[in-house]
């Protein structure tokens, strides 16, 4: 097959320069277990079973802890506790020393020869004036790697610290914490952090999944969810309040994928991350309703918020925005002042309501938020929702009550299967150019429980060539779900898996970044021309031409899903872009390729570029101007 293809600078528009973005949602243990770097499970002992089907189905607040030694006890307390959100404690009762309540982490605790880590815990003596704690970081087998003590425990809660290094690197360690003395003590918060977290952050993330993710260099990020920002009932709806603060004081709570949320990976973790990784911070709230307007998580019940209670909740939106980029002088901004924070957040985007149904309830409820907003915060853009494209009419529905309002932006989800993305490149062709704009928050060429290969990424890269020609009306986009641990997979397919020492981007992760690092602000025009007419030829192959105005670099991004090569002459006359050295980076591989990387070499550029798109390949070539 052979291509000509030639540019039409004249006709070059302006696109959005955010169109790559991260959906981090806590599914599949993405939070606690995952991207948070606690390496405790259940350090709060407020794991609960869930009336609901899931992995908590049968956990309770010993989850994770076992007591090891004879003529000893352990039992659950909420007597005086820490702190009234933090209700349940541990108080172990020994007679006879030796050994002490022990923790298996998530799947066991990594170690690294060398590394420190962070011990920190509240604890009081109970029916002694103090005692003393032997902190014991031990192999699967009980073998001592590293001990510390914490001295003169006394009879009020408080919170102790100590530091521990192993010379081993080992995968599944875990903790103990052994009193020394006979009697009872009170324990709660046990935690252990690395010390090298993400930017060397307090209570902060592990630091390969976050490079992986900053690697990305999303323009955006999403969060906490997905189903997760609503959950499964009025009372499963996550509350930004509630995360923030010291760690004892937040309310943890059930998370709708089956297990716990700690909520230790909170509002301030998440806007500091988008910071660090310069992602404009992009909350998702409720839009007053659970999953799918379900009051009680059964889906089909209808409910949300009740109408009495739906002004706290809307002032519960203005006090996030407060929270976020207000100063010394309000009440909330003085609050992100206090944890560490005096620089506004420079929060842009609000998401409100997470592809719901669109019924009565959920207009009622959205539209009081969404006018709340737009009148006391004009320089927010508030991202509706408009229900999944595929269940049907919400979708719909959705639009028109985007129209109404004129809601700046809405959030479009598609999980798809790879020939739907192939055949839909003109989805957002006929879309209106004024008005409302599109956040295709949550799309993946899906197969179901399948992970994703070359010929879903060479779909979803096709796809994006098509976004990129309609970024005149779509703002934004973000795969999803980004992160799942394997073992805990609640989802699949997923941008990047892990487990506790390895983190294992995707094929599809590459396709994502090579479109997030090789994105413009203007988008030219090219005229594909193929010796091969068929249209199941034509739309096998993409062809995005963009520039980026700070660089001036010009970027070609061409995508080949037949099965044969394609010889293509790229007319740049336009451009004078004669002699100049360009990056070619090209994604190829069989179609059922998992693991493949992209490869990277130089070419110089002629005013008739030859290039041979490999089968089943995305190639991107970067002009440089300078
Ligand atoms: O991305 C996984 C889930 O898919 C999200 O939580 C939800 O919004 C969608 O249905």
């Amino acid at each position: 097959v052979n291509a000509e293809i030639s540019l039409r600078p004249s006709e070059r528009k302006q696109i959005s320069d955010m169109l790559i973005g991260a959906f981090f949602e806590d599914i599949s243990y993405a939070a606690d277990g995952g991207l948070y770097a606690e390496l405790v499970q259940n350090r709060d002992f407020e794991y609960k079973p869930s009336e609901k089907k899931g992995k908590d189905k049968n956990w309770n607040h010993t989850t994770a802890w076992v007591l090891e030694g004879d003529n000893a006890s352990f039992r659950i307390d909420s007597l005086n506790p820490i702190h009234p959100n933090n209700k349940y404690y541990a108080v172990l009762d020994v007679k006879q020393l030796g050994k002490g309540l022990v923790n298996e982490g998530f799947d066991g605790i990594a170690l690294k020869a060398g590394e420190k880590y962070n011990f920190s815990a509240f604890a009081k003596a109970i029916d002694s004036k103090s005692n003393t704690l032997t902190v014991r970081l031990t192999d699967k087998n009980g073998r001592n790697l590293a001990e510390t003590k914490i001295n003169n425990i006394g009879t009020a809660w408080k919170k102790y610290n100590a530091t521990l290094m192993t010379k081993e690197t080992v995968a599944d360690a875990k903790i103990a914490v052994v009193p020394q003395k006979a009697g009872k003590v009170g324990l709660d918060m046990i935690s252990l952090f690395p010390q090298n977290t993400f930017n060397g952050r307090k209570n902060g993330l592990r630091k390969d999944l976050a490079q992986t993710i900053a690697d990305l260099h999303p323009k955006f990020m999403r969060f906490p969810g997905g189903c997760v920002a609503h959950g499964d009932g009025i009372e499963n709806i996550y509350r930004w309040k509630n995360t923030i603060g010291p760690l004892e004081g937040r309310v943890p709570m059930r998370n709708l994928w089956g297990y716990h949320q700690s909520m230790g990976l909170g509002y301030y973790e998440y806007f500091q991350f988008c910071e660090d990784i310069g992602a404009e911070p992009v909350p998702v709230l409720a839009a007053g309703v659970p999953c799918q307007n379900s009051s009680t998580g059964g889906h089909g019940q209808q409910g949300g918020i009740p109408m009495a209670d739906m002004d706290e909740y809307v002032q519960d939106v203005l006090d996030l925005i407060e929270w976020a980029n207000g100063d010394k002088n309000t009440t909330w901004g003085k609050k992100r002042i206090e944890a560490g924070h005096p620089e506004p957040f420079n929060l842009k985007y609000v998401g409100i309501g997470n592809e719901d149904l669109i019924t009565d309830i959920f207009e009622e409820r959205f539209t009081m938020i969404f006018n709340a907003v737009k009148e006391k915060h004009p320089e927010i853009t508030v991202i509706g929702t408009v229900g999944p494209f595929y269940m049907g009419t919400d979708y719909d529905e959705g639009w028109a009550l985007a129209r109404k309002l004129q809601v700046p932006m809405v959030d479009e989800h598609y999980y798809q299967s790879p020939g739907w993305f192939i055949n839909n490149q003109d989805f957002y062709d006929r879309y209106d150019r004024a008005g409302t704009k599109v956040y295709l928050g949550e799309y993946a060429a899906f197969v179901d429980d399948r992970r994703m290969n070359i010929e879903s990424a060479l779909s979803e890269a096709l796809y994006l060539s098509a976004i990129e020609r309609n970024g005149d009306v779509v703002s934004m986009t973000s795969f999803a779900p980004l992160l799942a641990k394997e073992h805990h997979t609640s989802w699949n397919p997923d941008l990047i898996y892990f487990n506790n020492t390895e983190v294992k981007p995707t094929v599809d992760y590459y396709v994502q970044k090579l479109y997030s690092l090789n994105s413009g602000d203007t988008y030219v025009p090219a005229k594909v021309e193929l010796t091969e007419k068929q249209e199941n030829v034509q739309k096998r192959i993409g062809v995005s031409v963009v520039q980026d105005t700070r660089s001036k670099d010009l970027i070609v991004k061409l995508v080949n899903l037949l099965p044969v090569d394609v010889n293509s002459a790229l007319d740049l006359s336009a451009f004078n872009m004669a002699g100049k050295e360009a990056t070619l980076t090209v994604l190829q591989g069989k179609p059922t390729d998992e693991n493949v990387m992209p490869k990277e070499s130089t070419v110089q550029v002629s005013e008739k570029l030859k290039y041979q798109l490999p089968a089943y390949s995305f190639s991107v070539i970067r002009i440089k101007t300078k």
